[in-house]
């Protein structure tokens, strides 16, 4: 019997219902049929104690052995799409040179298997995952790498192009910016602000010129970016308070929403890094191609908001440059956690990036490309039956589709919601500590999915259109 008119929040036809994952946290098979070793492979060899519970990303949820298996699982609760992420390291074993012949059949067999089952692949092309031979002669400092990129791009959209049709130059950009080269927490763990600023700008051309390229290639899909965009919300009306959480939002927002979608930089953040001596190296022609070569679509997620505040205190001139010399991050009273990862719930937020995109950024096609809930020891939520009940999930799920909707309604040209993630996967330096998936994976059962009741539920939310 049909839930029909049970809908109260229904969305428009041909929503993409779906998850996303990447290649690193759930293809496994890491060092086998030819792949090479990207950072990950490496910092995990080199210091494995930096890594949850010592778990690396060797094995990861073995989506290379059992992709076929875990299409079906999609299929089974409502899929119509889903993002994956290609393995530079896979395809192209050095970064540069090279096909690996081997990839090019995993990639074509598990984009042939999600069309053959009526689930649409969205494919990324770098999802955190450096191949270690461009890491060491810099990585995305290095413009070399920049080039590579641009060739390996080129390989993917021929080699794939004729069946994928949404394509995504990276995801969440700002991460590696921040994790390899503000906070420790991505290899090559350096704390250096001028190198940052040339990752980040490094990579934003590598955006635009993977994009020139698709149309140069006369490929006939959508090419976009996905960014983590946190809204930037002042501890209060305060001007002090106003003033900080417009420049967190020029460094941790703007700075890849603007140049990916307007074709420029934010001008509060370029006359900060000139005053502080910080511009990156441009060359003659790049800000051109980045001006012409904009995103046909944005993938959006979202997981937390940042809440900032004027500093408390002067900040100490000999302490390495960070973006918050500008801003403190602001705890406010009361809020709602998920305590597992640390981070605030605020599902208005979707609301509010959704509106800006749509007052401030020409209502650009988008959709929520990540948003989700990672819970440790959900084993203990399993039933008798052999089901985790995470019940959590659904909630966290409805209550930011609901600010989802209202966006629609208002005008967003909001097109679909992916969860993080499918299934339970490899969450870089926490390894498997946190859960996300609609499909549980049991490690010590060679990697064995059961369904979740948020994947039961979602199939009937899919079936519906809304819920
Ligand atoms: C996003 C990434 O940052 O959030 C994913 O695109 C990541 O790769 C996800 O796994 C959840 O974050 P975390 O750090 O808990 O894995």
């Amino acid at each position: 019997m049909s839930n029909i008119n049970k809908v109260k929040y229904r969305f428009p036809e041909g929503f993409w219902w779906g998850s996303a994952a990447s290649a690193t946290q759930t293809e496994g098979a890491a060092d086998v049929e030819g792949k090479g070793k990207n950072i990950w492979d490496h910092w995990y060899e080199v210091e494995p104690n930096r890594f949850f519970n010592g778990v690396g990303p060797e094995k990861t949820s073995q989506f290379y052995y059992k992709y076929k298996e875990d299409i079906q699982l999609m299929k089974e609760i409502g899929h119509n799409s889903f993002r994956m992420s290609i393995s530079w390291s896979r395809l192209i074993p050095n970064g540069v040179g090279e096909v690996n012949p081997k990839a090019v059949e995993f990639y074509n067999n598990v984009i042939n298997e999600f069309i053959e089952n009526g689930v649409e692949p969205f494919v990324g092309l770098f999802h955190f995952d450096m191949p270690m031979e461009l890491q060491k002669i810099g990585g995305w400092v290095n413009r070399e790498v920049v080039d590579a990129y641009e060739a390996y791009a080129k390989t993917c959209f021929e080699l794939f192009g004729d069946r994928v049709k949404k394509w995504f130059t990276h995801n969440e950009p700002i991460v590696p910016v921040e994790g390899g080269y503000l906070y420790d927490f991505h290899y090559p763990n350096e704390i250096d602000f001028g190198k940052a600023v040339q990752v980040g700008y490094h990579t934003i051309l590598s955006s635009a010129r993977a994009i020139k390229a698709y149309k140069e290639m006369g490929q006939d899909g959508k090419i976009g970016i996905v960014l983590n965009l946190t809204p930037s919300y002042p501890r209060s009306e305060n001007p002090a308070d106003l003033k900080a959480s417009v420049l967190a939002d020029a460094f941790f927002n703007r700075s890849f929403l603007d140049p990916s979608v307007k074709g420029e930089f934010p001008q509060e953040l370029v006359q900060i890094l000139k005053e502080e001596g910080f511009m990156p190296v441009i060359e003659d022609g790049d800000l051109d191609i980045i001006k012409n070569n904009t995103v046909d679509i944005l993938g959006v997620n979202y997981y937390q908001p940042r809440r900032v505040k004027a500093k408390e205190n002067l900040p100490n001139p000999e302490a390495p440059f960070m973006p918050d010399r500008y801003f403190d991050n602001y705890v406010m009273p009361g809020r709602k956690m998920n305590p597992h990862r640390g981070w605030e719930i605020y599902e208005k937020g979707i609301y509010d990036i959704l509106i800006n995109l749509k007052e401030n950024y020409g209502n650009i096609e988008c959709f929520i490309s990540e948003n989700g809930m990672g819970v440790e020891g959900e084993e203990k939520f399993r039933d008798e039956t052999g089901i985790i009940q995470d019940d959590y999930r659904i909630e966290f799920i409805q209550d930011h589709l609901k600010w989802v909707h209202k966006a629609i309604e208002e005008g967003s040209k909001a097109k679909g919601y992916h969860l993080w993630t499918f299934m339970d996967n490899w969450s870089w330096t926490n390894a498997y500590k946190n859960r996300y998936g609609f499909v549980s994976v049991n490690l010590d059962k060679d990697g064995e999915r059961t369904i979740k009741k948020s994947g039961q539920w979602f199939k009937k939310l899919s079936e519906n259109n809304g819920f």
